[in-house]
Protein backbone atom coordinates (compact mmCIF):
# COMPACT_ATOMS: atom_id res chain seq x y z
CA UNK A 1 0.00 0.00 0.00
CA UNK A 2 0.95 4.28 -0.24
CA UNK A 3 0.36 6.58 2.39
CA UNK A 4 0.67 10.15 2.92
CA UNK A 5 2.79 10.47 5.95
CA UNK A 6 1.99 13.93 7.36
CA UNK A 7 4.01 14.30 10.57
CA UNK A 8 5.37 16.91 12.46
CA UNK A 9 9.55 18.07 12.20
CA UNK A 10 10.90 20.16 14.75
CA UNK A 11 14.75 20.55 14.97
CA UNK A 12 15.32 21.52 18.48
CA UNK A 13 13.42 22.02 21.80
CA UNK A 14 13.79 26.16 20.88
CA UNK A 15 13.06 26.37 17.76
CA UNK A 16 8.85 26.04 16.30
CA UNK A 17 8.01 22.78 14.51
CA UNK A 18 5.78 22.53 11.42
CA UNK A 19 4.11 19.43 9.70
CA UNK A 20 5.61 18.40 6.51
CA UNK A 21 3.77 15.62 4.02
CA UNK A 22 5.85 12.52 2.48
CA UNK A 23 4.30 10.16 -0.01
CA UNK A 24 5.51 6.51 1.13
CA UNK A 25 5.27 3.59 -0.98
CA UNK A 26 5.40 -0.01 -0.64
CA UNK A 27 4.08 -0.43 2.31
CA UNK A 28 2.86 -4.11 3.22
CA UNK A 29 -0.31 -3.88 5.40
CA UNK A 30 1.27 -6.21 8.09
CA UNK A 31 4.08 -4.08 8.93
CA UNK A 32 3.55 -2.12 11.95
CA UNK A 33 3.46 1.51 12.48
CA UNK A 34 7.19 1.77 13.31
CA UNK A 35 8.52 -0.22 10.37
CA UNK A 36 6.35 1.99 8.13
CA UNK A 37 8.40 4.77 9.57
CA UNK A 38 11.62 3.08 8.98
CA UNK A 39 10.54 2.61 4.80
CA UNK A 40 9.79 6.08 5.29
CA UNK A 41 13.15 7.34 6.08
CA UNK A 42 15.06 5.07 3.76
CA UNK A 43 13.35 6.44 1.85
CA UNK A 44 13.80 10.04 3.31
CA UNK A 45 17.83 9.50 3.13
CA UNK A 46 17.70 7.87 -0.61
CA UNK A 47 16.00 11.63 -1.79
CA UNK A 48 18.51 13.11 0.50
CA UNK A 49 15.89 14.59 3.31
CA UNK A 50 17.00 14.32 7.22
CA UNK A 51 15.45 11.02 8.73
CA UNK A 52 12.15 11.11 11.19
CA UNK A 53 13.50 10.72 14.56
CA UNK A 54 10.81 8.90 16.83
CA UNK A 55 11.64 7.22 19.95
CA UNK A 56 11.06 3.26 20.37
CA UNK A 57 12.90 0.45 22.13
CA UNK A 58 11.31 -2.81 22.60
CA UNK A 59 8.78 -2.90 19.85
CA UNK A 60 6.89 -5.31 21.95
CA UNK A 61 3.95 -3.32 23.83
CA UNK A 62 6.98 -3.26 26.92
CA UNK A 63 8.70 -0.11 27.08
CA UNK A 64 6.28 2.86 26.27
CA UNK A 65 9.06 4.39 24.18
CA UNK A 66 6.78 4.67 21.09
CA UNK A 67 5.20 7.63 21.82
CA UNK A 68 2.96 9.13 19.20
CA UNK A 69 -0.37 10.79 18.34
CA UNK A 70 -1.44 9.22 15.27
CA UNK A 71 -4.84 11.02 14.02
CA UNK A 72 -5.21 12.75 16.60
CA UNK A 73 -5.27 9.34 19.12
CA UNK A 74 -2.13 8.87 21.36
CA UNK A 75 -0.65 5.26 19.92
CA UNK A 76 -3.03 5.36 17.25
CA UNK A 77 -6.65 4.03 16.56
CA UNK A 78 -6.52 0.55 17.56
CA UNK A 79 -7.61 0.41 21.32
CA UNK A 80 -5.06 -1.36 24.44
CA UNK A 81 -2.23 -1.35 22.06
CA UNK A 82 0.71 0.55 21.63
CA UNK A 83 1.82 2.44 18.45
CA UNK A 84 4.59 -0.27 17.80
CA UNK A 85 1.85 -2.95 18.18
CA UNK A 86 -0.10 -0.77 15.79
CA UNK A 87 -0.06 -2.29 12.40
CA UNK A 88 -0.79 -0.24 8.65
CA UNK A 89 -3.50 -2.58 7.84
CA UNK A 90 -5.31 -0.35 10.76
CA UNK A 91 -5.12 2.32 7.94
CA UNK A 92 -6.57 2.69 4.51
CA UNK A 93 -4.89 2.29 0.96
CA UNK A 94 -3.64 6.11 -0.20
CA UNK A 95 -4.86 7.50 3.66
CA UNK A 96 -3.03 10.71 4.95
CA UNK A 97 -1.82 9.13 8.09
CA UNK A 98 -1.32 12.66 10.80
CA UNK A 99 1.07 11.93 13.68
CA UNK A 100 2.15 14.01 15.79
CA UNK A 101 4.46 14.41 19.22
CA UNK A 102 2.53 13.85 22.12
CA UNK A 103 1.87 17.35 23.59
CA UNK A 104 2.30 18.85 27.07
CA UNK A 105 4.25 21.34 28.71
CA UNK A 106 5.75 18.66 30.88
CA UNK A 107 7.13 16.56 27.80
CA UNK A 108 9.07 19.45 25.80
CA UNK A 109 9.79 18.05 22.32
CA UNK A 110 13.58 17.06 21.68
CA UNK A 111 12.79 16.97 18.16
CA UNK A 112 10.52 15.74 15.28
CA UNK A 113 8.14 13.22 17.26
CA UNK A 114 10.24 12.45 20.05
CA UNK A 115 9.79 13.95 23.60
CA UNK A 116 11.44 14.19 26.76
CA UNK A 117 9.70 12.30 29.68
CA UNK A 118 12.07 12.95 32.04
CA UNK A 119 9.38 14.29 33.97
CA UNK A 120 8.15 10.51 34.73
CA UNK A 121 11.54 9.74 36.04
CA UNK A 122 11.82 12.55 38.34
CA UNK A 123 8.17 11.47 39.64
CA UNK A 124 9.44 7.63 40.12
CA UNK A 125 12.48 9.04 41.80
CA UNK A 126 10.32 11.00 44.51
CA UNK A 127 8.63 7.97 45.38
CA UNK A 128 7.97 5.46 43.13
CA UNK A 129 10.24 2.77 45.03
CA UNK A 130 10.51 0.36 48.36
CA UNK A 131 13.52 1.73 50.75
CA UNK A 132 14.32 -1.58 52.18
CA UNK A 133 15.44 -4.89 50.48
CA UNK A 134 12.23 -6.85 50.27
CA UNK A 135 14.74 -10.12 49.76
CA UNK A 136 14.06 -12.79 46.65
CA UNK A 137 10.89 -14.93 45.94
CA UNK A 138 10.91 -17.19 48.23
CA UNK A 139 10.86 -14.42 50.90
CA UNK A 140 7.46 -12.95 48.74
CA UNK A 141 5.85 -16.17 48.86
CA UNK A 142 6.39 -16.15 52.25
CA UNK A 143 3.57 -12.95 53.24
CA UNK A 144 0.24 -14.21 51.94
CA UNK A 145 -1.62 -11.83 50.38
CA UNK A 146 -5.12 -12.53 49.00
CA UNK A 147 -5.61 -13.66 45.43
CA UNK A 148 -7.87 -9.89 44.95
CA UNK A 149 -5.25 -7.63 46.34
CA UNK A 150 -2.56 -9.41 44.26
CA UNK A 151 -4.58 -9.17 40.83
CA UNK A 152 -5.24 -5.14 41.56
CA UNK A 153 -1.76 -4.67 42.49
CA UNK A 154 -0.33 -6.70 39.15
CA UNK A 155 -3.44 -4.83 37.05
CA UNK A 156 -1.79 -1.25 38.28
CA UNK A 157 1.96 -2.87 37.35
CA UNK A 158 0.86 -3.31 33.65
CA UNK A 159 1.52 0.82 33.46
CA UNK A 160 4.15 1.20 31.01
CA UNK A 161 4.60 4.94 31.42
CA UNK A 162 4.21 5.75 28.11
CA UNK A 163 2.78 8.94 28.73
CA UNK A 164 -0.49 8.27 26.93
CA UNK A 165 -2.68 9.36 29.56
CA UNK A 166 -1.02 12.81 29.65
CA UNK A 167 -0.95 13.42 26.06
CA UNK A 168 -4.99 12.27 26.04
CA UNK A 169 -5.64 15.09 28.62
CA UNK A 170 -6.68 18.40 28.30
CA UNK A 171 -5.27 19.28 31.42
CA UNK A 172 -2.39 17.27 30.70
CA UNK A 173 -2.82 15.13 33.78
CA UNK A 174 -0.26 12.98 35.31
CA UNK A 175 -2.59 11.23 37.65
CA UNK A 176 -3.27 7.63 35.99
CA UNK A 177 0.15 7.39 35.61
CA UNK A 178 1.18 8.31 39.20
CA UNK A 179 -1.80 6.41 40.63
CA UNK A 180 -1.09 3.28 38.92
CA UNK A 181 2.79 3.35 39.76
CA UNK A 182 1.53 4.76 43.51
CA UNK A 183 -1.20 1.73 43.49
CA UNK A 184 1.23 -1.11 43.32
CA UNK A 185 3.59 -0.56 45.72
CA UNK A 186 1.12 1.01 48.13
CA UNK A 187 -1.10 -2.40 47.92
CA UNK A 188 1.56 -4.48 49.02
CA UNK A 189 2.62 -5.35 52.44
CA UNK A 190 5.94 -4.99 51.57
CA UNK A 191 4.63 -0.97 50.17
CA UNK A 192 2.68 -0.18 52.98
CA UNK A 193 5.30 1.32 55.57
CA UNK A 194 6.10 4.19 53.04
CA UNK A 195 2.54 4.51 51.54
CA UNK A 196 1.87 8.50 52.99
CA UNK A 197 5.54 9.61 52.31
CA UNK A 198 5.15 8.26 48.12
CA UNK A 199 1.89 9.48 47.68
CA UNK A 200 2.57 13.42 49.36
CA UNK A 201 5.76 13.00 47.51
CA UNK A 202 5.16 11.19 44.26
CA UNK A 203 1.92 14.08 43.59
CA UNK A 204 4.14 17.38 44.99
CA UNK A 205 6.94 16.14 42.30
CA UNK A 206 3.88 15.49 39.55
CA UNK A 207 2.12 18.86 40.25
CA UNK A 208 5.64 20.83 40.26
CA UNK A 209 6.43 19.33 37.11
CA UNK A 210 4.09 20.72 35.11
CA UNK A 211 1.20 18.43 35.12
CA UNK A 212 -2.11 19.49 35.52
CA UNK A 213 -5.17 17.97 37.62
CA UNK A 214 -7.78 15.30 36.84
CA UNK A 215 -11.09 16.54 35.86
CA UNK A 216 -12.57 13.53 35.18
CA UNK A 217 -12.87 12.87 32.07
CA UNK A 218 -11.31 9.18 31.82
CA UNK A 219 -9.75 10.29 28.51
CA UNK A 220 -6.48 9.10 30.32
CA UNK A 221 -8.28 4.90 30.61
CA UNK A 222 -9.90 5.20 27.06
CA UNK A 223 -6.03 6.12 25.77
CA UNK A 224 -4.28 3.71 27.90
CA UNK A 225 -2.45 0.83 25.98
CA UNK A 226 -2.46 -1.39 28.84
CA UNK A 227 -6.41 -0.53 30.12
CA UNK A 228 -5.13 0.95 33.45
CA UNK A 229 -8.20 1.91 35.10
CA UNK A 230 -9.35 5.41 36.62
CA UNK A 231 -10.12 3.81 39.61
CA UNK A 232 -6.64 4.16 41.12
CA UNK A 233 -7.13 7.31 40.23
CA UNK A 234 -9.88 7.37 42.90
CA UNK A 235 -7.49 5.62 45.59
CA UNK A 236 -4.80 7.96 44.73
CA UNK A 237 -7.03 10.56 45.79
CA UNK A 238 -8.11 8.67 49.11
CA UNK A 239 -4.64 7.92 49.97
CA UNK A 240 -3.32 11.94 49.59
CA UNK A 241 -6.28 13.51 51.65
CA UNK A 242 -5.51 11.05 54.75
CA UNK A 243 -1.87 11.72 54.04
CA UNK A 244 -2.20 15.11 53.87
CA UNK A 245 -4.57 15.26 56.77
CA UNK A 246 -1.74 13.27 59.20
CA UNK A 247 0.93 14.77 57.69
CA UNK A 248 2.57 11.31 58.54
CA UNK A 249 5.60 11.48 56.75
S1 LIG B 1 8.69 0.42 21.48
FE1 LIG B 1 8.46 -0.42 23.50
S2 LIG B 1 6.32 -0.21 23.87
FE2 LIG B 1 6.53 0.41 21.80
Amino acid sequence: MNIKLKIWRQKNRDTEGQFETYEVKNIHSDMSFLEMLDVANEQLIHEGVEPINFDHDCREGICGACSLVINGEPHGPEKKVTTCQTYMRSFEEGETIVVEPFRSHAFPVLRDVMVDRSSFERVIRSGGFISVATGAAPDANAIPISKEIADESMDAAACIGCGACVASCKNSSAMLFVSAKAAHLNLMPQGKAEKSRRVLNMVDTMDSEGFGNCSNTYACEAACPKGISVNFINQLNRDYALAALTNKL
